[in-house]
């Protein structure tokens, strides 16, 4: 039976090829809905990318929410320098047709939730601030949430931060909150992704492909390369980091990892966002979360051009 899958997202690039990749795997992914959160860009661009990449993916019966425009308590803080103004820019897609779904994106997540006949994965990829309020609104929902597997985070240094990973930054009480929810959680953060570049070999390989999806992905992957190249960063590609969540469901044989206890730095402004990844019991409490630190990175991007082969 499909697992009933729920996707929270700033697209952005590399949340917009997770969303491919679920959408490609309807025998494995049950996809409830896509929940959007102001991040990479504001939410009326990012809920405007979901609805682009929905119809890229030819899945129009998915549902796609708005939820929240800003952090729950820090200002808003969004990435444009490296996703460009749009978000998904390099995709070159027309406008979306089909509108969001009427209603905020956290009232549907707790009435979906508390609907479910069976546990439903929640996968994050964006700032945890949707999924945050929910659980504040209504803390039953931890029991109808099998895990949430969440890209962000990092055992070592930060990108937005010599020490905080952006979507943990841009929300730190956020993802304090699910930390402590009692969640069961698996942590992708920049450990992992970092080992997944998308270098021009890769990105070529993607646009030999030849789909419509391909090209984009493509397009995207180009773009997102060159933006983090200008600014400074790595080299040898951008890390592609949300598909990695989607991919460990896919395919969690491609990836190593080990219990640990991941508390999120929520006042100190030198180290605010940090996530302190406790492998050892140093600090003696047990571990809340799976913490993922390594990837088969040649198997991920064989999945990611399998997923937009099978999109046409
Ligand atoms: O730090 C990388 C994360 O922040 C990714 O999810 C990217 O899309 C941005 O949201
Ligand atoms: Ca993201």
């Amino acid at each position: 039976m499909p697992t009933p899958l729920i996707i929270d997202c700033d697209p952005g690039q590399d949340d917009a090829i997770a969303l491919l990749l679920a959408m490609a795997n309807p025998d494995v992914f049950d996809l409830l809905g896509i929940t959007t959160v102001a991040g990479n860009v504001p939410l009326s661009r990012t809920s405007y990318n979901a609805r682009v990449i929905r119809e890229l993916a030819g899945r129009p019966e998915v549902p796609v929410l708005a939820g929240c425009p800003r952090p729950m308590l820090m200002p808003p803080r969004s990435a444009e320098h490296i996703h460009g103004e749009g978000g998904i820019d390099g995709a070159d897609l027309p406008e979306p047709r089909l509108p969001l779904t009427p209603g905020h994106a956290v009232v549907w997540l707790i009435e979906t939730l508390r609907l479910a006949d069976q546990p439903v994965t929640v996968a994050t990829l964006g700032p945890m601030t949707n999924i945050a309020m929910a659980y504040v609104m209504a803390p039953d929902i931890v029991r109808k949430i099998d895990r949430v597997v969440l890209m962000g985070g990092s055992i070592g240094k930060g990108n937005i931060t010599a020490s905080a990973e952006f979507n943990i930054y841009v929300d730190p009480h956020a993802a304090a909150a699910v930390f402590a929810s009692g969640v069961a959680l698996t942590m992708i953060g920049l450990d992992v992704t970092h080992q997944a570049r998308a270098t021009p070999e890769r990105i070529e390989r993607i646009r030999s492909v030849g789909t419509n999806a391909a090209r984009a992905a493509a397009g995207m992957l180009g773009f997102f390369s060159a933006r983090y190249a200008e600014a400074g960063h790595v080299a040898g590609g951008a890390p592609l980091h949300d598909p990695c969540v989607i991919a460990y469901l896919l395919r969690p044989d491609l990836f190593v990892g080990r219990p640990m206890r991941v508390d999120v730095e929520v006042s100190s402004p030198l180290t605010l966002g940090r996530t302190v990844c406790d492998a050892e019991r140093r600090d003696g409490r047990p571990p809340n979360a799976t913490v993922l630190e390594k990837i088969d990175s040649d198997g991920y991007f064989r999945l990611i051009e399998e997923g937009v082969r099978r999109i046409s």
